[in-house]
């Protein structure tokens, strides 16, 4: 393996579990369009675009909207989602992150975000994690979702690095894929029965740091 420099972290799942707040936004949503929608529907959600995720709410209900429609929709579960991240709190950082990212750093990896979420500014800000990471790539910088892989190979370029320098860290399947399709490895960020691609699975990043997981990827 190439000596690794970069470390491009997912962020719904590994940084914050923004799942939940995800999962009311829409719940209120598919409620207004009178389609059933639970937990274990929500899964499939992670990882997935914006308006990926509505239109697997209107699979589940059969139900068939313009495009202008699905925009609308769309704004509308953001503006839910938006007053839950409004109030996010820096605690609700996952075990570990600060403590990981830190030690990295200190070592002198590159660190990036590289994420679907068009929210990805504010959730950093509310966290007090902007100053974390060296690039920051987000929904809004990508034309392509995962599992294509111009998310983390932008982030390997915006950090100056090559592909095979980095590494990626992701909880979702799409995500896993992603840093496969651009030739990077993926520390799985879950159970290797969910990420079976993944190169290795840690259930998160408390109690470990990089040159355990790099020894580990070796
Ligand atoms: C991903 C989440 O990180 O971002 C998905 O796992 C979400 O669930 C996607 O749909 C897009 O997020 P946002 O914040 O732009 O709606
Ligand atoms: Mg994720």
């Amino acid at each position: 393996m190439k000596e690794i420099k970069g470390l491009l972290f997912d962020l719904d799942g590994v940084i914050v579990d923004t799942a939940k707040y995800h999962y009311l936004a829409w719940k209120e949503l598919a409620g207004k369009l009178n389609i059933p929608f639970t937990e274990k529907d929500n899964e499939r959600l992670k990882g997935v675009s914006r308006m990926k995720s509505l239109e697997i709410i209107l699979e589940i209900g059969g139900l068939k909207l313009s495009g202008e429609e699905k925009e609308e929709y769309c704004t509308y579960k953001n503006e839910i989602y938006l007053k839950y991240i409004h109030k996010l709190k820096k605690e609700e950082v996952l075990p570990g992150v600060n403590e990981f990212l830190a030690d990295a750093r200190e070592k002198g990896y590159r660190i990036a975000l590289g994420s679907a979420s068009k929210n990805a500014g504010i959730i950093l800000s509310r966290l007090n994690l902007v100053g974390a990471f060296d690039a920051v790539i987000d929904g809004t910088k990508v034309k392509t979702a995962k599992p294509d892989p111009e998310v983390f190979l932008l982030g390997a370029k915006e950090l100056g690095l090559s592909r095979e320098a980095c590494i990626v860290f992701e909880d979702a399947k799409a995500g896993v894929d992603a840093a496969h399709n651009g030739g990077m490895k993926a520390v799985g960020i879950g159970t290797k029965e969910n990420l079976p691609n993944a190169d290795i699975c840690i259930p998160g990043l408390f109690g470990t740091n990089i040159n355990e997981i790099i020894k580990q990827l070796s």
